[in-house]
Protein backbone atom coordinates (compact mmCIF):
# COMPACT_ATOMS: atom_id res chain seq x y z
CA UNK A 1 0.00 0.00 0.00
CA UNK A 2 1.75 3.08 -1.03
CA UNK A 3 1.19 6.19 1.39
CA UNK A 4 0.82 9.65 1.13
CA UNK A 5 3.37 11.04 3.85
CA UNK A 6 1.92 14.09 5.74
CA UNK A 7 5.37 15.11 6.67
CA UNK A 8 3.40 16.77 9.82
CA UNK A 9 5.83 16.07 12.99
CA UNK A 10 4.12 13.42 14.94
CA UNK A 11 1.65 12.42 12.58
CA UNK A 12 2.29 10.35 9.94
CA UNK A 13 3.25 7.08 12.23
CA UNK A 14 -0.03 7.08 13.99
CA UNK A 15 -1.41 6.05 11.00
CA UNK A 16 0.86 3.48 9.74
CA UNK A 17 3.20 6.23 7.96
CA UNK A 18 0.85 8.27 5.97
CA UNK A 19 -2.64 8.35 4.50
CA UNK A 20 -3.14 6.03 1.73
CA UNK A 21 -2.76 7.12 -1.67
CA UNK A 22 -5.74 7.70 -3.31
CA UNK A 23 -7.91 7.75 -0.41
CA UNK A 24 -10.32 10.49 1.35
CA UNK A 25 -10.07 11.57 4.46
CA UNK A 26 -12.69 13.67 6.71
CA UNK A 27 -10.83 16.52 9.10
CA UNK A 28 -13.50 17.57 11.26
CA UNK A 29 -13.35 20.02 14.19
CA UNK A 30 -14.35 23.44 15.52
CA UNK A 31 -13.30 26.65 14.40
CA UNK A 32 -9.83 27.87 15.13
CA UNK A 33 -9.15 23.91 15.81
CA UNK A 34 -6.13 24.05 13.24
CA UNK A 35 -7.69 22.29 10.36
CA UNK A 36 -7.16 24.69 7.82
CA UNK A 37 -3.74 24.95 8.75
CA UNK A 38 -2.98 21.03 8.50
CA UNK A 39 -4.69 21.28 4.82
CA UNK A 40 -1.88 23.70 4.02
CA UNK A 41 1.03 21.85 5.67
CA UNK A 42 -0.35 18.41 3.76
CA UNK A 43 -0.03 20.19 0.20
CA UNK A 44 3.00 22.40 1.07
CA UNK A 45 4.80 19.52 2.10
CA UNK A 46 3.91 17.20 -0.47
CA UNK A 47 4.82 20.03 -3.04
CA UNK A 48 7.74 20.65 -2.09
CA UNK A 49 8.92 17.51 -0.18
CA UNK A 50 7.31 14.81 -1.99
CA UNK A 51 7.47 15.72 -5.96
CA UNK A 52 3.41 15.61 -5.21
CA UNK A 53 1.42 18.70 -6.76
CA UNK A 54 -1.42 19.77 -4.78
CA UNK A 55 -4.91 21.39 -5.13
CA UNK A 56 -6.51 23.30 -2.23
CA UNK A 57 -10.34 24.08 -2.73
CA UNK A 58 -11.37 27.18 -0.95
CA UNK A 59 -14.91 27.31 -0.03
CA UNK A 60 -14.83 29.91 2.97
CA UNK A 61 -11.34 31.80 2.75
CA UNK A 62 -9.99 33.81 0.10
CA UNK A 63 -6.93 32.58 -1.88
CA UNK A 64 -4.68 35.83 -0.61
CA UNK A 65 -5.82 34.88 3.28
CA UNK A 66 -4.84 31.71 2.39
CA UNK A 67 -1.53 32.46 0.81
CA UNK A 68 -0.85 34.76 4.29
CA UNK A 69 -1.88 32.34 6.73
CA UNK A 70 0.90 29.89 5.05
CA UNK A 71 3.53 31.92 4.88
CA UNK A 72 3.20 32.63 8.32
CA UNK A 73 4.79 29.54 8.64
CA UNK A 74 7.55 30.28 5.93
CA UNK A 75 5.32 27.94 3.15
CA UNK A 76 5.63 29.89 0.13
CA UNK A 77 2.70 28.72 -1.67
CA UNK A 78 3.29 32.00 -4.17
CA UNK A 79 6.61 30.43 -5.27
CA UNK A 80 4.34 26.95 -5.60
CA UNK A 81 1.81 28.07 -7.61
CA UNK A 82 4.48 29.83 -10.12
CA UNK A 83 6.47 26.64 -10.43
CA UNK A 84 2.95 24.85 -10.76
CA UNK A 85 3.06 22.11 -8.21
CA UNK A 86 -0.12 24.01 -6.35
CA UNK A 87 -3.12 25.57 -7.48
CA UNK A 88 -5.41 26.99 -5.06
CA UNK A 89 -9.38 27.55 -6.46
CA UNK A 90 -10.92 30.30 -5.55
CA UNK A 91 -15.13 29.05 -4.82
CA UNK A 92 -15.05 31.62 -1.75
CA UNK A 93 -15.63 34.78 -3.50
CA UNK A 94 -18.26 33.61 -5.93
CA UNK A 95 -19.94 32.18 -2.81
CA UNK A 96 -19.60 35.62 -0.94
CA UNK A 97 -20.60 37.72 -4.06
CA UNK A 98 -17.55 39.00 -5.06
CA UNK A 99 -15.63 39.49 -8.04
CA UNK A 100 -12.04 37.69 -8.18
CA UNK A 101 -8.94 38.19 -10.21
CA UNK A 102 -7.57 34.49 -8.92
CA UNK A 103 -6.81 32.28 -12.68
CA UNK A 104 -8.82 29.32 -10.65
CA UNK A 105 -12.01 30.26 -9.72
CA UNK A 106 -16.23 30.02 -10.22
CA UNK A 107 -16.96 33.17 -11.65
CA UNK A 108 -20.72 32.30 -12.12
CA UNK A 109 -22.07 31.96 -8.96
CA UNK A 110 -21.92 28.69 -7.24
CA UNK A 111 -22.29 25.28 -7.96
CA UNK A 112 -21.03 21.64 -7.36
CA UNK A 113 -21.34 20.92 -11.57
CA UNK A 114 -18.90 24.04 -12.17
CA UNK A 115 -16.91 23.43 -8.89
CA UNK A 116 -16.58 19.65 -10.08
CA UNK A 117 -15.26 21.17 -13.68
CA UNK A 118 -12.59 23.70 -12.12
CA UNK A 119 -11.17 21.08 -9.93
CA UNK A 120 -10.67 18.49 -13.16
CA UNK A 121 -9.17 21.54 -14.82
CA UNK A 122 -6.79 22.08 -11.93
CA UNK A 123 -5.71 18.55 -11.43
CA UNK A 124 -4.88 17.80 -14.94
CA UNK A 125 -3.08 21.31 -15.60
CA UNK A 126 -0.25 20.53 -12.22
CA UNK A 127 -0.65 16.71 -12.21
CA UNK A 128 -1.82 16.93 -9.19
CA UNK A 129 -2.20 14.31 -6.48
CA UNK A 130 -3.12 15.44 -3.33
CA UNK A 131 -6.30 17.45 -2.69
CA UNK A 132 -7.82 20.21 -0.27
CA UNK A 133 -11.34 20.53 0.33
CA UNK A 134 -11.82 23.53 2.87
CA UNK A 135 -14.60 22.99 3.38
CA UNK A 136 -17.45 21.27 3.12
CA UNK A 137 -19.54 22.28 5.98
CA UNK A 138 -19.89 25.29 3.63
CA UNK A 139 -21.83 22.80 0.64
CA UNK A 140 -24.39 21.51 3.64
CA UNK A 141 -25.42 25.19 4.89
CA UNK A 142 -27.24 24.94 1.59
CA UNK A 143 -29.59 22.28 2.04
CA UNK A 144 -31.72 21.41 4.71
CA UNK A 145 -32.24 17.25 4.08
CA UNK A 146 -29.16 15.75 5.31
CA UNK A 147 -29.46 13.23 2.56
CA UNK A 148 -29.08 15.83 -0.03
CA UNK A 149 -26.07 17.10 1.65
CA UNK A 150 -25.08 13.13 1.82
CA UNK A 151 -25.64 12.87 -1.56
CA UNK A 152 -23.50 16.13 -2.98
CA UNK A 153 -20.77 14.96 -0.23
CA UNK A 154 -21.02 11.42 -2.10
CA UNK A 155 -20.21 13.16 -5.72
CA UNK A 156 -17.21 14.87 -4.51
CA UNK A 157 -15.62 11.48 -3.13
CA UNK A 158 -16.60 10.19 -5.85
CA UNK A 159 -14.89 12.78 -8.23
CA UNK A 160 -11.78 12.64 -6.13
CA UNK A 161 -11.58 8.70 -5.79
CA UNK A 162 -12.02 8.73 -10.11
CA UNK A 163 -8.89 11.13 -9.84
CA UNK A 164 -6.52 9.26 -7.83
CA UNK A 165 -5.79 12.18 -5.51
CA UNK A 166 -4.98 11.67 -1.98
CA UNK A 167 -7.51 14.04 -0.26
CA UNK A 168 -8.35 15.98 2.94
CA UNK A 169 -12.40 16.94 2.93
CA UNK A 170 -12.24 19.48 6.29
CA UNK A 171 -15.43 19.81 7.85
CA UNK A 172 -16.25 22.33 10.91
CA UNK A 173 -18.52 21.05 13.65
CA UNK A 174 -20.56 23.27 15.92
CA UNK A 175 -20.30 21.61 18.92
CA UNK A 176 -17.17 19.74 19.95
CA UNK A 177 -18.40 16.69 20.52
CA UNK A 178 -20.30 16.36 16.92
CA UNK A 179 -18.45 15.05 14.48
CA UNK A 180 -19.39 17.35 11.65
CA UNK A 181 -21.98 19.97 11.05
CA UNK A 182 -24.52 17.68 9.17
CA UNK A 183 -23.57 14.28 10.65
CA UNK A 184 -23.01 12.43 7.79
CA UNK A 185 -19.82 13.55 5.98
CA UNK A 186 -18.15 10.48 7.82
CA UNK A 187 -20.29 8.22 6.23
CA UNK A 188 -19.24 8.97 2.65
CA UNK A 189 -15.15 8.89 3.34
CA UNK A 190 -12.57 6.26 4.16
CA UNK A 191 -10.95 7.81 7.14
CA UNK A 192 -11.76 10.37 9.89
CA UNK A 193 -9.96 12.76 12.22
CA UNK A 194 -10.90 14.85 14.45
CA UNK A 195 -9.45 17.53 15.94
CA UNK A 196 -10.30 19.58 19.75
CA UNK A 197 -10.15 22.97 21.60
CA UNK A 198 -10.52 21.84 25.28
CA UNK A 199 -10.67 24.83 27.81
CA UNK A 200 -9.52 23.10 31.80
CA UNK A 201 -9.07 25.49 34.25
CA UNK A 202 -9.18 28.70 31.89
CA UNK A 203 -6.42 26.96 29.12
CA UNK A 204 -7.30 25.74 25.99
CA UNK A 205 -5.51 22.74 25.01
CA UNK A 206 -5.28 21.29 21.26
CA UNK A 207 -5.76 17.45 20.75
CA UNK A 208 -6.75 14.28 17.81
CA UNK A 209 -8.02 11.34 17.70
CA UNK A 210 -8.40 9.20 14.51
CA UNK A 211 -12.00 7.90 14.71
CA UNK A 212 -11.77 5.52 11.15
CA UNK A 213 -8.67 4.75 8.84
CA UNK A 214 -9.98 1.77 6.15
CA UNK A 215 -7.20 -0.73 5.47
CA UNK A 216 -4.76 0.35 8.45
CA UNK A 217 -4.02 -0.17 11.81
CA UNK A 218 -4.09 3.11 14.21
CA UNK A 219 -3.59 5.08 16.92
CA UNK A 220 -6.70 4.81 19.19
CA UNK A 221 -5.42 7.62 21.83
CA UNK A 222 -5.64 11.08 21.81
CA UNK A 223 -2.87 13.06 20.76
CA UNK A 224 -2.04 16.51 22.32
CA UNK A 225 -0.37 18.89 19.29
CA UNK A 226 0.56 22.77 19.13
CA UNK A 227 0.67 25.39 16.15
CA UNK A 228 3.82 26.77 16.42
CA UNK A 229 6.61 28.36 14.20
CA UNK A 230 7.32 25.36 11.43
CA UNK A 231 2.72 24.52 11.59
CA UNK A 232 1.47 21.65 13.19
CA UNK A 233 3.67 18.95 15.77
CA UNK A 234 1.69 16.63 17.89
CA UNK A 235 3.46 15.56 20.70
CA UNK A 236 5.24 12.28 21.19
CA UNK A 237 3.30 9.45 23.53
CA UNK A 238 5.74 9.85 25.44
CA UNK A 239 5.87 13.00 26.56
CA UNK A 240 2.30 12.61 27.07
CA UNK A 241 2.56 10.21 29.61
CA UNK A 242 4.90 11.74 31.67
CA UNK A 243 2.55 14.78 32.18
N1 LIG B 1 1.57 31.57 13.56
C1 LIG B 1 0.84 30.88 14.44
N2 LIG B 1 1.42 30.35 15.53
C2 LIG B 1 0.70 29.66 16.41
N3 LIG B 1 -0.62 29.42 16.31
C3 LIG B 1 -1.24 29.95 15.25
C4 LIG B 1 -0.56 30.69 14.26
N4 LIG B 1 -1.44 31.06 13.33
C5 LIG B 1 -2.63 30.58 13.71
N5 LIG B 1 -2.52 29.91 14.87
C6 LIG B 1 -3.61 29.22 15.59
O1 LIG B 1 -4.38 28.50 14.65
C7 LIG B 1 -5.73 28.86 14.72
C8 LIG B 1 -6.37 28.88 13.36
O2 LIG B 1 -6.16 27.65 12.76
P1 LIG B 1 -7.01 27.24 11.49
O3 LIG B 1 -6.31 26.08 10.86
O4 LIG B 1 -7.28 28.41 10.64
O5 LIG B 1 -8.37 26.74 12.19
P2 LIG B 1 -9.67 26.10 11.53
O6 LIG B 1 -9.43 26.01 10.07
O7 LIG B 1 -9.83 24.78 12.20
O8 LIG B 1 -10.78 27.04 11.89
C9 LIG B 1 -5.75 30.23 15.35
O9 LIG B 1 -6.97 30.45 16.05
C10 LIG B 1 -4.56 30.19 16.28
O10 LIG B 1 -4.93 29.60 17.51
MG1 LIG C 1 -10.44 26.94 8.45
Amino acid sequence: MNRAKTGITGFDELIGGGLIEGSTVLLSGCAGSGKTIFGLQFLFNGASNYAEPGVYVTLETRPKDLRLEAMQFGWDFEQLEKNKSLVIIDAASSKAGLPTSEKYALRRGFDIGSLAEEIYRAVDDVKARRLVFDCVSALGMRFDDPSDVRSELFRISALLRELRVTSLLISETVEPTSLSRAGVEQFVTQGLISMNLTETNGILKRDMLIWKMRQTSHSMKKHSFNIGKFGIAVESTKKSVKK
